[in-house]
């Protein structure tokens, strides 16, 4: 059975293993990417979707504190892809956000993953920009 919880429990070392493999990176370590402390300081709420007890999916909602939300960092395990899996976490983040007093959630993403975003998870085409800092 899968499970999807807003502000759900994780461990750092859960995340760092689901996010290594989304996005193809070395396993960070806590004392390098604390998600935990992250999340506390700087998130409206995350997603965390468990099956049978295993994280499977997260997704990260960070906000201005008032208004504005972003989707950030979605990942599901490779083995549970294209289950749906991806469309629910943003479908539970997108009614959290909502329900905390949001009016727009914003994601960016690169040209592949339109359907996702665009078909199956409802945003709509908008202008955005970005600057590389580092
Ligand atoms: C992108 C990601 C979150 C999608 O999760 P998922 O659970 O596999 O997606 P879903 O099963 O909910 O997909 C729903 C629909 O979106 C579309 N879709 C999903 N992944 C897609 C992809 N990689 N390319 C194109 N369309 C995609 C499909 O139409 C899919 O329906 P279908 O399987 O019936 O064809 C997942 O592949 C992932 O973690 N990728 C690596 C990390 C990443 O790039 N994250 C996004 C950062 S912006």
């Amino acid at each position: 059975m899968i499970t999807y919880e807003w502000r759900g429990g994780f461990e750092n070392v859960e995340v760092n293993t689901l996010h290594a493999e989304a996005f193809e990176t070395r396993v960070f370590d806590e004392s390098e990417w604390n998600w935990q402390r992250l999340v506390d300081e700087h998130s409206l709420g995350w997603v965390v979707a468990r099956e049978d007890g295993e994280l499977i999916g997260f997704v990260n909602v960070v906000w201005d504190g008032l208004v504005h939300a972003w989707i950030q960092d979605t990942m599901v395990a490779a083995k549970a892809g294209r289950r749906g899996i991806g469309k629910q976490l943003v479908a539970v983040a997108r009614d959290a956000a909502g329900d905390a007093g949001c009016e727009y959630l914003h994601v960016d993403f690169d040209d592949d993953l339109k359907p996702f975003y665009y078909d199956a998870c409802g945003f709509r085409p908008t202008n955005g920009g970005l600057i590389e800092l580092q």
